[in-house]
């Protein structure tokens, strides 16, 4: 039995040299964060771009760069200003995530860039076959990698290899408009297992298949000339005992040992004991819904003016991908609503809304899930949603309460929380009303639900089944050639 290489675009942490001086910060996102428990944990090889382009890299600091990843088990592609801007800002960000968060109307359609997509595709391909040994096993990950596993597949015919998609696969009408689709889904084809995080995606992705390609597509099976290739869903859990168990130990410490947002939170709890904390965390991005959840919140103090000064909005806001347009023009908008909101609505005991900008430590993530009484997650579209698991298992007392887009794969798993189309305010606005309002008891019995399934379904159960699913696949393959 091989290793296992994990390939993805980011590496579980990005690095920064200041001063001279090389700094691991924690990747943030649902691929990083969950891969990592995964990766901790056997004898794995990490491969991704460091976070910093070839020019930001000072000469001598490079051998401490790759002694910097080599010590998180990682090792980097490197990446130049032009590669990054063409393949990362461009034709991942600029086409592939809006097109498949069915945000159609941002897609660009770019020849250059998709002509750097291929290129980088190759380099990210070229580094697994540097280290790839012929029974190791090749897991890529998402929208960024889409032609590496025909890539690898061209030189290596044997090799085991997986893909994972971590975002949503769009319905065909959708996918057909992107005019590399063909490529695309050959690219992806090279994987002997392909994987998603709902049955929908799965089967968007083999109408598409079959439409597109006209193979022969049967249930979970693909059939090509000399293999066949499973697609299947696997959905993504979180370290349920690592949320659980940083909640517990929080809730021990004393005072003097609180963060100085834990100790915040608690004087605002003691100085207004029946207000509400509404908590909502996303990276700044279009597919969360942030723009129109603070609408929304407008609405709600609007029907229901009751809870003026009885209910806080936390909005916690990591940066993301700054140097796309979209992503600036929605800072710019969410900026203005917090402040007009505030405006209209702040009283001098209260302010409806913090809103906080910034990527935050553990630690402070832990405060946040333990204090607030509702999540309140409203993607337009989002592949998983690992928030709102994490906020789930955060909750050990079992009160709580979550609010959650039905467009955001978790929904599936999640139908003891309340569940709300993110366009319908009307809606919102009363499951805001009845998340207020909920008697503990019933906080209580929906959480008991929730986190037994968290529990049981997490994130090491997801990648066992996954790396089972992608043995039984090679060792049918396997049955197929000797018969
Ligand atoms: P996405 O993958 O689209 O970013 P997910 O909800 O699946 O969305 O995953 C986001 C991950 O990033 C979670 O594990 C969450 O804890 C983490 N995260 C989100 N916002 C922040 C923040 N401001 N600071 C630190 N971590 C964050
Ligand atoms: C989502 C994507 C990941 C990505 C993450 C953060 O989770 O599925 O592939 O890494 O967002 O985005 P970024 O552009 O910062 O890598």
């Amino acid at each position: 039995m091989g290793k296992t290489i994990i390939i993805s675009n980011r590496l579980p942490v990005q690095l920064q040299i200041s001063n001279g001086t090389i700094t691991a910060i924690p990747s943030v996102g649902g691929l990083a964060t969950g891969m990592k428990s995964v990766h901790s944990g056997g004898d794995s090889l990490w491969i991704g771009w460091s976070g910093l382009t070839d020019e930001e890299i000072p000469k001598k600091l490079a051998p401490k760069i790759d002694e910097a990843l080599a010590a998180h088990g990682s090792s980097k592609v490197n990446l130049n200003a032009a590669e990054v801007d063409g393949f990362y800002f461009g034709f991942s960000n600029r086409t592939i995530w809006p097109l498949f968060h069915y945000f159609l109307e941002y897609s660009e359609f770019e020849l250059d860039s998709w002509n750097v997509y291929k290129a980088v595709n190759q380099k990210f391909a070229d580094a697994i076959l540097e280290k790839a040994d012929d029974d190791d096993t090749i897991w890529i990950h998402d929208y960024q990698l889409m032609l590496v596993p025909q890539m690898v597949r061209d030189q290596r015919p044997n090799i085991s290899i997986g893909f994972f998609l971590h975002i949503p696969f769009p319905s065909f009408e959708i996918f057909r408009t992107l005019p590399w689709r063909e490529e695309v889904l050959q690219g992806l084809l090279g994987a002997d297992l392909i994987g998603f995080h709902t049955y929908d995606y799965e089967r968007h992705f083999l109408s598409s298949v079959r439409r597109l390609l006209g193979m022969e597509v049967s249930f979970n099976d693909i059939y090509l000339d000399n293999r066949i290739i499973k697609v299947d869903s696997f959905p993504m859990g979180i370290d349920y005992k690592k949320f659980s168990e940083a909640a517990k130990e929080h809730q021990k410490n004393t005072t003097a040992q609180q963060s100085d947002l834990q100790q915040r939170l608690n004087s605002h709890k003691k100085s207004t004991p029946d207000a509400k904390l509404i908590l909502s965390i996303d990276r700044l991005d279009y597919s969360k819904g942030i723009a129109k959840r603070l609408n929304a919140f407008e609405y709600f103090l609007n029907k229901y003016p009751q809870y003026k000064e009885k209910v806080r909005l936390i909005i916690l806001a990591v940066p993301s991908r700054s140097n796309v347009p979209q992503y600036q023009l929605l800072k710019k908008e969410v900026d203005e609503l917090v402040g007009r909101i505030n405006g209209d609505f702040s009283t001098v005991s209260w302010t409806p809304i913090w809103y906080f900008y910034r990527s935050v430590p553990f630690e402070n993530l832990i405060d946040l899930y333990t204090s607030s009484d509702i999540a309140w997650l409203t993607p337009l579209r989002d592949g998983m949603n690992l928030v709102a698991k994490e906020y789930i298992a955060t909750r050990t007392d079992r009160t709580g309460v979550l609010i959650l887009s039905e467009m955001a794969g978790s929904a599936n798993e999640m139908n003891e929380s309340l569940l709300i189309n993110p366009n319908n305010f009307e809606q919102i606005a009363d499951a805001l009303y009845e998340a207020i309002n909920m008697p503990v008891a019933e906080q209580k019995s929906r959480n008991a639900i929730l986190q037994k399934r968290l529990e049981r379904y997490n994130v090491e159960k997801w990648a066992n089944d996954f790396m089972s699913s992608l043995q039984a696949q090679k060792d049918r393959d396997a049955a197929n050639v000797s018969k």
